[in-house]
C-alpha cells in the first residue's frame, strides 16, 4: 500500500530540505522550523526575537550531546546563556524539579524580554515551558525538540506542565512557544527505542482524521525510523497536523481533544507502571493506547474488527507493543486501570470520555462512555482473550 503526501515545499530547492509551518494563533502566532541543521539559527533567531539572554534547560543526557552546541550558537550572537540541567526522565515532571529550574532561571536573571530555551524531549519541554508560563507570570520560550516525540507533538501547541501523585500533566498552564525549530539532525543520537516510541505519535495523526497518511505510514514506516527525506516528511506532516488542530481550538474545548486519541488507555498505563521506564516510555503507552482504542471501537461495534487489526499489525511491524502483555513486569488490572482513568483529566461528572473511531482517519470524542463496557472490554483485555464484539 503506498500513498502520496506533499514534500518538504522546498524539496526541489539545493541544499537540505527544510520546511516552515506556521501556528495561526492570532498574536500568539509562531513558526515550527524543520530540517537537518535547523538548530544552527538558535543564537539568531533569539537575538532577532529581542532576547539578551537565555535560560537553557536540558536533561543530562541531552546536554552531553547537544548542550554545548546550542550553547556555542547562543553566545556566538552575542546572549547571555545560562544552562540548567535536571535528570533525564519523567521523573523530573514533578513539583520538586519544576521549584528548582524557576529558581534557576530567576537566578540568572532572566527577565520578561528574555527567553527560556527548552532542549530536549517532552519531559523537558513539558517543564521548562511551564516554568516559563510561571516564572515572572509569563516569560516567552523557544522549544528546540531532541525526541521524534517532541518533534512531532509535544513541542508545538502550549500544552505545558507536570505530572502529580493523582495523575499525569494534571497540573499545567497554556504557554505558546515563540519558536520551534525541530532539527531532524538532532534526532541521528535518539537510541532506537526512544525513535519508535515517537512514530507512536505520527501514525496517530493518520489515525484520526487523515486516512492517506495513514497508509503512506504503512509504506513509509520503515524509513522513517530509518533515517532522511522521510523522516523530514513525517515531521512536517505531523506538525501540519497539529497546527491545524491547534489553531481551531487552543485550549482543548472541542477538537483538540482528539489529540488525546489513545491516551485515556496510554495515561492508565504509564500510572500503572508508576512511568518506570524498565516497563514502558510514554510513545510505547501511545502506542498500545492506540490499538486499545481502536479495539474498543470495533468491540463496541463503532469501526471495523478488520480496522482495528491493521492499525495493531502496522504499530506491531514498527516494533511497538499493542496488548498488554507487551510489557514485561505490568500486572495489568481492570480495576486498577479504571480507577487510572478516572482520574483522567477528561472526565465529566463522572462520565468517561475516550476518544473512539468509526474507521482509520475516522476518530471522534465519545462521551458519557459506559463504564460496564470498559471494565468488561479491560477484563478481556487483560485475561489476554479477544473481546467478541457487545
Ligand atoms: P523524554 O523527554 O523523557 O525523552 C526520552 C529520552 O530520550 C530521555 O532519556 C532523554 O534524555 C533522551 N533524549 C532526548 N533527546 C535525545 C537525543 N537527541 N539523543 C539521545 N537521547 C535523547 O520523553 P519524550 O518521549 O520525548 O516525551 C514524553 C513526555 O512528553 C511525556 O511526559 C508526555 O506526557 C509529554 N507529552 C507532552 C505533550 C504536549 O502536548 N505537551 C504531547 C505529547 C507528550
Ligand atoms: N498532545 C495533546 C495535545 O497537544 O493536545
Amino acid at each position: 500500500m503506498s500513498a502520496t503526501i506533499a514534500p518538504p515545499a522546498d524539496a526541489h530547492a539545493s541544499g537540505p530540505a527544510r520546511e516552515t509551518v506556521r501556528v495561526a494563533l492570532g498574536e500568539r502566532s509562531y513558526d515550527i522550523l524543520i530540517g537537518r541543521g535547523v538548530s544552527a539559527e538558535a543564537g539568531a533567531r533569539a537575538a532577532a526575537l529581542g532576547a539578551r539572554a537565555v535560560a537553557l534547560v536540558t536533561d543530562d543526557t541531552v546536554a552531553d550531546l547537544h548542550g554545548e552546541g546550542v550553547r556555542a550558537r547562543l553566545e556566538e550572537a552575542g546572549l547571555r546563556c545560562e544552562t540548567i540541567t535536571v535528570p533525564a526522565g519523567e521523573g523530573s515532571k514533578g513539583y520538586a524539579t519544576l521549584a528548582r529550574v524557576c529558581d534557576a532561571i530567576l537566578a540568572s536573571r532572566i527577565e520578561r524580554g528574555d527567553l527560556v530555551l527548552a532542549l530536549g524531549g517532552g519531559v523537558v519541554g513539558d517543564l521548562a515551558g511551564f516554568a516559563a508560563a510561571i516564572v515572572r507570570r509569563g516569560v516567552r520560550f523557544v522549544q528546540v525538540p531532541t525526541t521524534l516525540l517532541a518533534q512531532v507533538d509535544s513541542s508545538v501547541g502550549g500544552k505545558t506542565g507536570i505530572n502529580s501523585a493523582h495523575g499525569k500533566n494534571l497540573v499545567g498552564a497554556f504557554h505558546q512557544p515563540s519558536l520551534v525549530l525541530a532539527d531532524t539532525a538532532l534526532l541521528d543520537t535518539l537510541p532506537a527505542r526512544e525513535l519508535r516510541a515517537g512514530y507512536a505519535e505520527v501514525v496517530k495523526y493518520g489515525l484520526i482524521d487523515d486516512a492517506a497518511f495513514f497508509a503512506w505510514c504503512e509504506a513509509n514506516g520503515p524509513a522513517v525510523l530509518a533515517g532522511g527525506p522521510e523522516r523530514e516528511r513525517a515531521v512536517a506532516h505531523s506538525c501540519r497536523s497539529k497546527a491545524a488542530i491547534v489553531a481551531r481550538d487552543e485550549r482543548e474545548e472541542g477538537d483538540r481533544a482528539l489529540l488525546n486519541l489513545g491516551h485515556t488507555f496510554g495515561h492508565a498505563l504509564e500510572r500503572l507502571a508508576r512511568y518506570d521506564p524498565a516497563i514502558l516510555v510514554h510513545g510505547e503507552a501511545v502506542a498500545a493506547g492506540l490499538a486499545l482504542a481502536f479495539r474498543f471501537s470495533a468491540y463496541l461495534g463503532l469501526c471495523a474488527p478488520a480496522d482495528a487489526e491493521r492499525v495493531a499489525r502496522h504499530l506491531a511491524a514498527s516494533g511497538l507493543p499493542t496488548t498488554f502483555g507487551a510489557f514485561a513486569g505490568l500486572a495489568p488490572d481492570p480495576e486498577r486501570l479504571l480507577d487510572a482513568m478516572a482520574q483522567d483529566k477528561k472526565v465529566v461528572a463522572g462520565q468517561l470520555t475516550f476518544i473512539l473511531a468509526r474507521g482509520i482517519g475516522a476518530s471522534f470524542v465519545a462521551k458519557g462512555v459506559d463504564v460496564a463496557a470498559v471494565r468488561t472490554f479491560l477484563a478481556r483485555e487483560c485475561a489476554g482473550e479477544a473481546p467478541a464484539p457487545v
